[in-house]
């Protein structure tokens, strides 16, 4: 019961059905309600998300489903309201809705850049500034923001979504920096190589996929819950000593 009494929203959540192929999120979503979280899952994906929601009821657990494009201010404020009335005020955020997409430098388009700045720099930003206020009035919460060891080093692709992320490594000590007086912890997360609905496709490309695997120095991918751990950590008072800093979960990759 790690997070007993806890209100968390969490984003791109909706792939948490065991038997399935999960998401980061959607593993955090089981976890935190198993450690006594009412979890509000936001995404895109409604269909998913539902399926998500209602596994977790079967499990004994609370859990809301809320339609969430996280690009989109109105809707930021529509879905906090929501969490509010039905689960209470949000205490744990965690900013983990992403997307990828593999392009150089000159294959990335204009649209692909602004893609990835508006769910990613964009949404974690909205996210942040949009919770803090139930934050502030309840005493205090945690802010985790799901970055990736693409802010830490380079590869040869995937531009848009390396910038996208470093703009959430930076963003996230300068809101740690502004809400520490005000009990409010803001953490960056660094997964690395994971399987997950978004990666499959890539990971499983017979030229991508051994190319990933032979920078990875545990040679495996890791399991969503092996990232979601650290996710549960950084939502905690476990970790209450714990702002602006980064939590690094890949398998060696960044230590070479
Ligand atoms: N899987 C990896 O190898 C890996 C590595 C490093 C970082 N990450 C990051 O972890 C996070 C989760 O990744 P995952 O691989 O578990 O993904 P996933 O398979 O769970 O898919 C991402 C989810 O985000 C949702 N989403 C996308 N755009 C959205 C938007 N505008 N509004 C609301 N929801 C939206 C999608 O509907 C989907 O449910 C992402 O931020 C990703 O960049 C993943």
């Amino acid at each position: 019961m790690r997070l007993k009494g806890k209100v968390a929203l969490i984003t791109g959540g909706a792939h948490g059905v065991a038997g399935e192929m999960m998401g980061i999120g959607g593993a955090a979503a089981g976890m935190f309600a198993r450690e006594g979280a009412a979890v509000a899952i936001a995404d895109l994906n409604m269909e998913a998300t539902q399926r998500t929601v209602a596994e977790i009821e079967q499990n004994g657990g609370r859990a809301l489903a809320v339609p969430l494009d996280v690009t989109d201010e109105t809707q930021w404020v529509a879905a906090l309201k929501q969490v509010t009335a039905e689960l209470g005020t949000p205490t744990v955020l965690v900013n983990n809705a992403g997307i990828a997409e593999l392009a150089d430098v000159e294959e990335t388009t204009v649209e692909m850049w602004d893609r990835h700045q508006a769910v990613m720099s964009r949404g974690v930003w909205l996210g942040t500034k949009h919770v803090v206020a139930g934050m502030r009035q309840t005493g205090g919460g945690s802010i985790v923001n799901v970055s990736s060891i693409h802010a830490i080093t380079g590869t040869p692709t995937l531009a848009a979504y390396h910038a996208a992320k470093g703009a959430v490594r930076s963003f996230t000590k300068m809101a740690a920096i502004q809400y520490a007086p005000q009990g409010i912890r803001v953490n960056s997360l660094h997964p690395g190589y994971t399987l997950t609905p978004m990666t499959q496709p890539g990971f499983e490309d017979p030229v991508i996929g051994p190319l990933v695997m032979s920078r990875i120095p545990m040679a495996r991918l890791a399991r969503p819950e092996e990232i979601a751990a650290g996710m549960l950590f950084l939502a905690s008072d476990e970790s209450s000593y714990m702002t602006g800093a980064e939590l690094v979960i890949d398998g060696g990759v960044t230590a070479q």
